[in-house]
């Protein structure tokens, strides 16, 4: 199957449901939002609206449909588990689901952590990854990075720094936080443009600057950080960081938490981003793909020590581990192994590199960032990455949009994709040519609005 765009989206249908829902939603719609129709069904790797147009989906719920939307065995076992569990409040009324994925996680996951709650979606993970690391060490601060994403509740928000403009008037409400640069040789604030960076100057700025001016060290509980910068233009931290960040964690009695809710499950070539480095964190958050597409889930892994000393807080929720979301996620789980899920991702990253590598050439394009399917062009003006450009970005996006690909422009300055991991390789090799074009388009135009 093949994209295909019979009507220029918003076509008639979709501008007929979008005007009506203006009035009536939260969230101010209109023919001019990012995705410029209404949705009639997901199916596999596509998704169809209601004027007749099919997409290829790049966006797969925001990293939550890995294997494709409906994927059969996924949904066999979260339908199955419906009738069978219903709904149900596990942390009051327990099923065995819940313990055959717990161990499961435990045996994927880094060999630090033993024990898991359930939670609904990544931005709960990380709450209770928060309320843990502070009953854990009886320490108020944790320490975040510019760029973080971790979701629109108010701790969400608080440890997010993406934009000073999303969200804006809710930092002061919110204590506690510290935020420093991520690692980025291409954007590092303590070396000058073209000189190397191996990330090491933020933890040097955490220890010697940070630390002394601000907040002493043992006021401070941990670090939450995203091993690979998701939202932010997938970052890669250079190797020499990890090392100088564990140590300075362990010289302090700081925790370390890894916010996976997006890298994990095979979005970086690994199960766990973690992995890159062997990192063996104290706290783990996880969501999106842990669910395999099934039912909302979520779940913050832990140590054994982190457990034993954070007895006093109380973690989940009604909704909390449904036993048929965690039948969904063994499945997906099964589905991984049986269908070689990160071969096959490693397969689609070199077509990656293939369409999109040769865009670095073009003056618009500050850097390609592709780490499995975490993928990510970030635009500059004029070849400086001080001029973040993101209207560049959304015009790859409107641009792949009226082509048949459906990906992410983030309002900061990166067009991105989240691909299923499964998606087939030709399918793929057609998107990414699309997305290539889309930029060399993006280009093009900026090139002559300058000239
Ligand atoms: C790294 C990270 N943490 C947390 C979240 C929040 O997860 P959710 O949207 O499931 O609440 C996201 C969502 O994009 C994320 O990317």
């Amino acid at each position: 199957m093949q994209p295909k765009v019979v009507i220029p989206p918003p076509g008639p249908k979709s501008r007929e449901i979008l005007a009506r829902a203006a009035s009536l939603t939260h969230r101010q719609l209109g023919p001019n939002q990012s995705v410029p129709f209404v949705l009639d069904r997901k199916e596999g790797w596509f998704l169809h609206d209601v004027d007749g147009n099919s997409y290829v989906d790049m966006v797969t719920g925001w990293g939550s449909t890995v294997l494709g939307a409906g994927h059969p065995s996924v949904t066999d076992a979260v339908v199955s588990g419906i009738k069978r569990y219903s709904l149900e409040n596990t942390d009051y009324v327990f099923a065995e689901p819940l313990a055959v994925l717990a161990e499961r996680l435990i045996g994927l996951t880094p060999d630090s952590l033993s024990r898991v709650a359930f939670e609904v979606s990544g931005t709960e993970a990380v709450e209770t990854a928060v309320k843990l690391m502070r009953e854990a060490t009886g320490r108020p601060f944790i320490i975040a990075f510019f760029g973080q994403y971790h979701g629109e509740s108010y701790t969400g928000q608080a440890l997010s720094a993406q934009r000073s403009d999303f969200s804006p008037r809710m930092r002061h409400l919110t204590p506690g936080y510290l935020h420093v640069p991520f690692p980025h040789p291409y954007r590092c604030p303590f070396h000058a443009a073209g000189s190397a960076c191996d990330g090491v100057c933020v933890v040097d700025y955490i220890a010697d600057h940070l630390t002394f001016h601000l907040v002493s060290p043992d006021e401070i509980a941990g670090i939450v950080i995203e091993p690979i910068l998701g939202e932010g233009g997938v970052l890669v931290p250079p190797d020499p960081f990890w090392n100088a960040l564990t140590d300075l964690c362990r010289r302090h009695g700081w925790l370390l938490c890894l916010d996976e809710v997006e890298t994990g499950f095979g979005r970086t070539g690994r199960w766990f981003a973690s992995e890159h480095w062997n990192l063996q964190p104290d706290l783990m958050c996880l969501a999106k793909g842990l669910s395999g597409g099934g039912l909302p889930l979520g779940a913050v892994l832990m140590s054994e020590a982190v457990a034993k000393a954070t007895t006093a807080t109380n973690t989940g929720g009604t909704w909390a581990g449904q036993p048929a979301a965690c039948l969904g996620a063994l499945a997906a789980i099964d589905a991984f192994e049986q269908e070689q899920i990160l071969a096959h991702v490693g397969r689609l990253e070199s077509i990656a590199e293939s369409h999109l590598r040769p865009l670095e050439n073009l003056r618009s394009v500050g850097q390609v960032r592709i780490k499995g399917l975490y993928i990510a062009i970030d635009m500059v003006y004029d070849g400086d990455p001080r001029r973040r450009a993101p209207r560049l970005a959304r015009r790859i996006h409107d641009y792949a949009v009226r082509e048949g690909v459906v990906g992410i422009e983030d309002g900061v300055s990166h067009y991105r994709v989240l691909p299923a991991l499964n998606m087939p390789e030709e399918l793929f090799d057609l998107s990414m040519e699309i997305v290539a074009r889309a930029t060399r388009a993006a280009d093009q135009m900026a090139t002559e609005e300058q000239s």
